[in-house]
């Protein structure tokens, strides 16, 4: 157990890969210990693996948060590639954490999508 956690309490935080495995379980986690947090989740949506599964997540966190009155969830679907996109939320979002998760298992399909 860390000795120097980071007290997220009110705080914004901008997660990327928000509907991966790792990103949707963390948004999931932090509603649930984190008593008010403001959260927005970026994600494009790939299909590397079935979308449906990105989905099915998605919709598991609307539920969450519906049983968090203090927290704030937002979702966009883009890419973190998107210059515009990254400027606009770093902007107005004004993040105090960022977690990077999105990712491509495979170098040579990143490239090809970015
Ligand atoms: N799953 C594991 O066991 C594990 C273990 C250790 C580390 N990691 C690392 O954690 C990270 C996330 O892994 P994961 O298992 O959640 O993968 P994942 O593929 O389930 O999630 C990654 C998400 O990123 C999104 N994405 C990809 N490119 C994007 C882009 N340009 N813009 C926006 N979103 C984009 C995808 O749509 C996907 O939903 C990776 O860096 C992985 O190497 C994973």
């Amino acid at each position: 157990m860390l000795d120097k956690n980071i007290n997220l309490e009110g705080k914004n935080v901008l997660i990327t890969g928000a509907a991966g495995f790792i990103g949707s379980n963390l948004v999931l986690e932090l509603l649930k210990k984190i008593d008010s947090i403001n959260i927005l989740g970026i994600d494009n949506l790939n299909d590397y693996y079935d979308v449906r599964i990105k989905e099915y997540r998605l919709d598991e966190i609307e539920k969450e948060v519906k049983k968090h009155s203090k927290s704030n969830w937002k979702f966009i679907k883009g890419s973190i590639a998107d210059r515009e996109l990254i400027d606009k939320v770093f902007n107005e979002f004004k993040p105090d954490v960022v977690v990077n998760l999105a990712a491509q298992a495979g170098v040579r399909y990143s490239i090809l999508n970015p």
